[in-house]
């Protein structure tokens, strides 16, 4: 299924959000399209899995657009193993932090020099047609060299794995209704990928100075309407996790078999 999460004067987000078959052992994901008259962005494509059906819904969806860029917030599998196919089927051009870009050419069958863009940690401005992505850093949050995208047209931030929830796909496409409910599919996740409160804190900082409608993050469900944004940063910001919760107990010598 294709959730429209912004549509108006020609710019659009689509989120997918069922494209990874429930019952395998694969961790549920999303897949998003920004479109701004006939230029497209695609933020984290995923894997082999979802590349089919993204490729043929975006050409359902907006037949006339180029796909310009491939945007990456981080290297994972879930976020661009796909990469090779894109580059190949299209001209598009890979946004992609600069630590990574010497890593994913090994995603890749071909060169893609030429068609690199490493985004410097400090983040930047990247056009898209008449408008622009924000690409904001997050880096720690959780892959060391780490992006979200903040599109001022719809003022959705795309916050990769930051916010993510581990539910099934048809919870994936809804909205949070209730934040304190939906706290335990959060939880466990942020303790162990995100990598310490202080980065907790510097992100909330940064992020509370955009206009926010929607985060939408790159697993399970996302927030709508400031007063749910707000809820997620403050959660977000008073986060122990990662380097805060480890002991020397983590760092014992081994003694069970593993098969
Ligand atoms: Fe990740
Ligand atoms: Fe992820």
């Amino acid at each position: 299924m294709t959730t429209q999460l912004y549509a108006k004067n020609g710019h659009e987000c689509l989120m997918f959000h069922d494209l990874v078959e429930e019952g395998h052992e694969v961790v549920q994901s999303n897949q998003f399209i920004i479109c701004h008259d006939e230029h497209m962005a695609v933020i984290d494509p995923g894997g082999v899995i979802t590349y089919n059906t993204i490729f043929m819904r975006r050409m359902k969806h907006f037949p006339q657009s180029k796909v310009e860029y491939i945007m990456a917030s981080h290297a994972d599998p879930d976020v661009v193993a796909s990469l090779n196919k894109w580059l190949v089927q299209t001209s598009c051009r890979l946004v992609i932090p600069a630590l990574w870009s010497r890593f994913v050419p090994h995603f890749c069958t071909q060169s893609i020099e030429d068609r690199l863009i490493a985004v410097p940690d400090r983040g930047g401005l990247l056009p898209l047609g008449s408008s622009w992505i924000i690409v904001l850093p997050a880096h720690f949050l959780h892959s060391e060299g780490n992006f979200q995208f903040y599109d001022p047209v719809s003022r959705i931030l795309f916050s990769g794995d930051l916010g993510a929830s581990l539910v099934s796909n048809r919870q994936a496409g809804r909205p949070v209704s209730n934040f304190d409910e939906h706290v335990p599919r959060m939880i466990g996740f942020h303790r162990r990928y995100m990598s310490s409160r202080k980065v907790c804190q510097y992100w909330a900082h940064m992020v509370r100075e955009l206009d926010i409608d929607m985060i939408v993050p790159q697993h399970g469900s996302f927030f709508v309407g400031k007063p749910m944004v707000n809820r997620l940063i403050d959660w977000i910001e008073r986060q122990d996790c990662g380097l805060d919760l480890l002991t020397q107990a983590h760092y014992s010598l081994p003694r069970t078999k593993l098969l």
